[in-house]
């Protein structure tokens, strides 16, 4: 039975692919860095990494003497590890390229086979983002590695669609742009198969979103009518945006970073391979249920 590392099963596409490579019959060992945040579902529906694991290896990409061994007896290393914003006393950059450079050593050390990483649909129109030069930094680093490997490339999470349905509950929603670029968010359970799908050897990059295809007005009018509440849109224009980025870089690094991701999917057409089938429909509608968003 083949052995799998699966790194960031705290997350929402990690516990989702932990989960799956279960179902499909691996052998996993669960990387942690906090057990109890493991021991429980998360706020997407996200299952509960723990009890679905064969091993727990708890340490942090942060601290390498945490790691030793991480790999040991493991046949395919998955990694969704990784921290959009930082924290208090790392960059992205630490977390997101040194971090999981630091398991890929591990991976190599232990004589791994295969590394399936995720990173960013459309990479290449973002590298002025922290975020994407730390994923593309890995990637070239697995590119001059020796293990076998496949680069995942998602355009966005059903999670992240969530905050739409906070914002909408507002009352009020404010983009950058016109509305009339598209996406198609992947639900953590569709994505989590093509993850798996891709831990077998001989594939190199997969594209990847979810079936049903939204400009960003349809998205957010969506939001607004599973709430209940007339959509109220203020699309503003990129060109204002791009100053408010730049007044407030100076200030608050993650703010702009914020702003300019929001930027950079609102100049790009975020419409990715379909896969999958679960509705974005029903993923609002059973997340204003477990969040009791309805009572505005
Ligand atoms: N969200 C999107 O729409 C989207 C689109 C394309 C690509 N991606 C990429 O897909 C990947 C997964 O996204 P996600 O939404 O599943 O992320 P997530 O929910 O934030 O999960 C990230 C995982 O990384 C772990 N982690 C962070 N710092 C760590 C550390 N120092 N040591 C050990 N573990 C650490 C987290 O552990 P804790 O729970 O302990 O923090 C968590 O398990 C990310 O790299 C993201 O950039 C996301």
């Amino acid at each position: 039975m083949q052995k799998i590392l699966v790194a960031g099963c705290s997350g929402y596409l990690g516990s989702f692919t932990l989960r799956e490579f279960k179902r499909r019959g691996f052998f996993v060992r669960a990387f942690a860095r906090n057990p109890e945040k493991i021991a429980r579902e998360g706020p997407n529906g996200e299952p509960a990494a723990a009890p679905l694991a064969d091993e727990v290896f708890i340490g942090d990409v942060t601290d390498p003497s945490s790691l030793e061994g991480l790999c040991d007896g493991i046949d395919i290393v998955f990694s969704s590890l990784g921290r959009a914003s930082g924290d208090r006393s790392h960059s992205i950059m630490d977390i997101d390229y040194r971090g999981n450079l630091a398991i890929l050593e591990q991976a190599r050390a232990a004589g791994v086979k295969k590394f399936v990483y995720v990173s960013i649909f459309k990479a290449e129109f973002m590298m002025h983002l922290e975020v994407t030069k730390a994923h593309e930094r890995f990637v070239d680093e697995l590119r001059r590695s020796d293990i076998d490997h496949t680069v995942v490339r998602p355009n966005a999470y059903f999670s992240d669609m969530a905050q739409f349905l906070v914002m909408a509950r507002s009352g009020r929603m404010f983009w950058p742009g016109d509305g009339k670029l598209t996406i198609n968010p992947i639900h953590g359970a569709d994505l989590a198969g093509v993850c798996v799908d891709a831990s077998s050897p001989g594939i190199r990059e997969i594209d990847v979103g979810g079936p049903d295809v939204f400009t960003y007005r349809e998205l957010f009018t969506l939001a607004f009518t599973t709430l209940g509440k007339p959509p109220d849109i203020i699309f503003i224009p990129l060109w204002l945006v791009r100053i408010v980025r730049a007044a407030a870089s100076p200030f608050s690094k993650p703010a702009a970073e914020m702003l300019g991701f929001a930027i950079a999917v609102s100049e790009i057409d975020n419409t990715a391979p379909k896969h999958g089938r679960l509705h974005l429909k029903d993923f609002f509608e059973e997340t204003v249920i477990r969040r009791n968003l309805s009572e505005a």
